[in-house]
């Protein structure tokens, strides 16, 4: 009981003193008691923290947006440090108008806020061939969802007026990597944002600013940060980052490209491996997201005994199409081993694949588009590891 809890009985500092007062804080920032919610990189996983990533701590986080703060980042050549004043977009190639746009030209299209998951391809990427890192936070953190205010691509398209033959769009970033990717047209007039404020505020340094490309539902190498040129093409590309890069080598030698959409996915982020259960037996909160390039979740099942059982989570939280979604599930632990899995299934009908399917299907040299099923193994302790099962 809490008879004699000296956080009970005793007057505590926080009750006795007044604390800081408005002003002390003109940014807000998270508790001190919060420290430990941080991106964190893997450090052998790259050569140089230039060209990297680091993760969002998915298991520290509930609900389905993601902090700005706490947004992974990936970049080729670093953060760009760009003064809005000094940014321009060119929208050029196969338009009657070539244009110019500089931040306060963009300001003025009509703006619109919707709220995406964005993945990296590659999330996922270094457990295809078996578990590896442990934690949701290393093997699944190239995720974030946010809300996303900007002007319909389509609009800036047709100030410039698209030639017939223009069906592809090369979109390029103003950072040193100049990385760029081709688009098809369908998709550029379609549902991509031109974006400048994510969560409200402006974006983030590390995520584009001034303005950054939003290509909802797909790979996330396709979302060019600092965009500063769009190109009108008859055709792809090509270049490095949709061809030595973001293809999917098969068992037959053959590569899949243009692998653009991001497939349906989901995975548990408590309990997991850096959120272990420390409460011991009993009623017990098992919660995860799920998504899926192809629109809105239908269902997520989960399983706690390695799939010999299977029970419909409890989806919580707004179901938009190409954004997250936070399912539940409560239980009652009884004290003994677990396997926990979730398998999400999208609007089309997909279902999220185990991996030894992946591999069957696609070979065991892929990094890209590893959407298969995620197994936590809990010990009696309630501590938890990345483990595989078949
Ligand atoms: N855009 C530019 N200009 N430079 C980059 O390095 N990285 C891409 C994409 N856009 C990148 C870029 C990759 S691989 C991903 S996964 C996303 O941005 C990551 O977006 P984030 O850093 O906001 O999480
Ligand atoms: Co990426």
């Amino acid at each position: 009981g809490a008879a004699g809890d000296p956080l009970i009985t005793e007057i505590q500092d926080w009750n006795r003193y007044s604390g800081d007062g408005v002003d002390s804080r003109p940014y807000g920032h998270p508790s001190e008691f919060e420290s430990q919610v941080v991106r964190r990189n893997v450090a052998w996983l790259t050569a140089d923290p230039i060209s990297s990533v680091n993760f969002t701590p998915l298991h520290e986080l509930d609900g389905i947006i993601t902090p700005n703060g706490l947004c992974f980042e990936r970049h080729h050549s670093g953060i760009a440090e760009i003064a809005p004043q000094d940014h321009r977009l060119m929208v050029h190639g196969l338009v009657d108008t070539p244009l110019v746009f500089t931040m306060a030209d963009l300001m003025r299209f009509p703006r619109e806020n919707r709220i995406y998951f964005l993945e990296c391809a590659a999330n996922s990427g270094m457990e295809w061939r078996g578990a590896q890192l442990n934690g949701c936070q290393f093997t699944h953190g190239m995720l974030h969802c946010v809300m996303y205010t900007g002007v319909r691509l389509r609009h800036l398209l047709e100030e410039a007026g698209v030639k017939a033959s223009g069906t592809w769009l090369l979109a390029e970033g103003a950072d040193a990597s100049g990385m760029a990717r081709s688009i098809p047209m369908e998709k550029a007039l379609d549902d991509c944002l031109v974006a400048f404020r994510q969560n409200g505020e402006a974006l983030r340094p590390e995520q584009g600013y001034p303005v950054r490309l939003v290509v909802p539902g797909w790979e996330g190498n396709m979302w060019v940060k600092w965009l500063r040129r769009l190109e009108v093409g008859d055709a792809p590309w090509e270049l490095r980052e949709e061809t030595s890069k973001y293809t999917d080598l098969l068992a037959n030698g053959k590569a899949r490209r243009h692998t653009f959409a991001m497939d349906v996915k989901s995975v548990i982020t408590s309990p997991s491996p850096q959120a272990p259960i420390t409460h011991g037996k009993g009623r017990t909160v098992l919660t995860g997201l799920a998504w899926s390039g192809n629109g809105t979740i239908k269902r997520v099942d989960v399983t706690i005994d390695g799939g010999r059982n299977w029970h419909t989570a409890r989806l919580d939280g707004p179901s938009l199409p190409k954004a997250l979604h936070r399912f539940y599930h409560e239980f009652d632990w009884d004290g003994s081993e677990l396997f926990l899995q979730s398998r999400a299934i999208d609007e089309q009908g997909l279902i999220q694949p185990t991996k030894d399917e992946l591999r069957a299907a696609r070979g065991e040299n892929s990094i890209y588009h590893n959407n298969g099923i995620q197994t936590w193994h809990v010990g009696k302790d309630g501590t938890v590891e990345n483990v595989e099962i078949s």
